[in-house]
């Protein structure tokens, strides 16, 4: 299926299972003959991956609020000019996993980076390049924490339940301010939430005259 190209995120704290459902969002494109990538963030490109190491990896010294910032967005520079806008270019879909929306919400709401810095670096780096559509899976953060226990933990996902409360709190206000943004309650049973998901993907679909 050819047209244009359309950008699509998927957004949410750890644990509310945002791989699994990313999955579907593949299969729901598949099933549709869009010509599709599917990236994440941080990373997508050699460098950017490399840079995700370096964020994830628990470390002795304290990872300064803005260094971090400007590595996530240093990752993205890196993603958007080398794989993100050449796909739209050519009209493929972009599904990303993680984008801008989770450097408001962690180094925003988790780390406390003012607002009006995060958007100087959106608008360096991306300024005229936002998400069509973006997926916040939401969910109590208890619940959420409580599904990735078994794992071995990163260094974001060490962080206590407050951390999580204050990212999840600035992924609902920035999700309440943007008319891109569908919220998903992933606390519903795995049926009802990929429903959900079909339901939000299925109406983008057919207003972008694809379905
Ligand atoms: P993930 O595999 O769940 O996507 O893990 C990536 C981690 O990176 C996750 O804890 C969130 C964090 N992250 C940020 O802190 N800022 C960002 O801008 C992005 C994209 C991710």
């Amino acid at each position: 299926m050819t047209g244009q190209g359309m950008f699509l995120t998927l957004e949410g704290c750890e644990g509310v299972g945002k791989t699994t459902n990313a999955n579907l969002i593949e299969s729901i494109l598949q099933e549709n003959d869009v010509s599709y990538i599917r990236t994440r963030e941080p990373g997508g490109t050699p460098l950017a991956e490399s840079l995700r190491n370096m964020l994830l990896e628990k470390r002795d010294e304290q990872v300064h609020p803005l260094a971090e910032a400007l590595m996530v967005f240093a990752a993205r520079a890196q993603h958007v000019n080398h794989v993100i806008r050449p796909a739209l270019k050519k009209g493929q879909w972009v599904l990303c996993d993680r984008f801008t929306d989770a450097s408001f919400a962690y180094q925003g709401g988790g780390r406390g980076v003012s607002v009006s810095v995060l958007e100087q670096l959106e608008e360096m780096v991306h300024g005229d390049l936002q998400p069509n559509l973006t997926l916040y899976l939401d969910m109590p953060v208890e619940l959420a924490l409580s599904r990735i226990q078994s794992r071995e933990l990163d260094r974001f996902e060490v962080e206590k339940k407050l951390f999580f409360e204050n990212v999840r709190n600035a992924y609902l206000l920035r999700a309440s301010g943007q008319a891109r943004f569908r919220i998903i309650d992933a606390s519903q049973s795995l049926d009802d939430v990929q429903q959900d998901i079909r339901d939000c993907l299925s109406e983008f679909m057919s207003k972008a005259n694809m379905a």
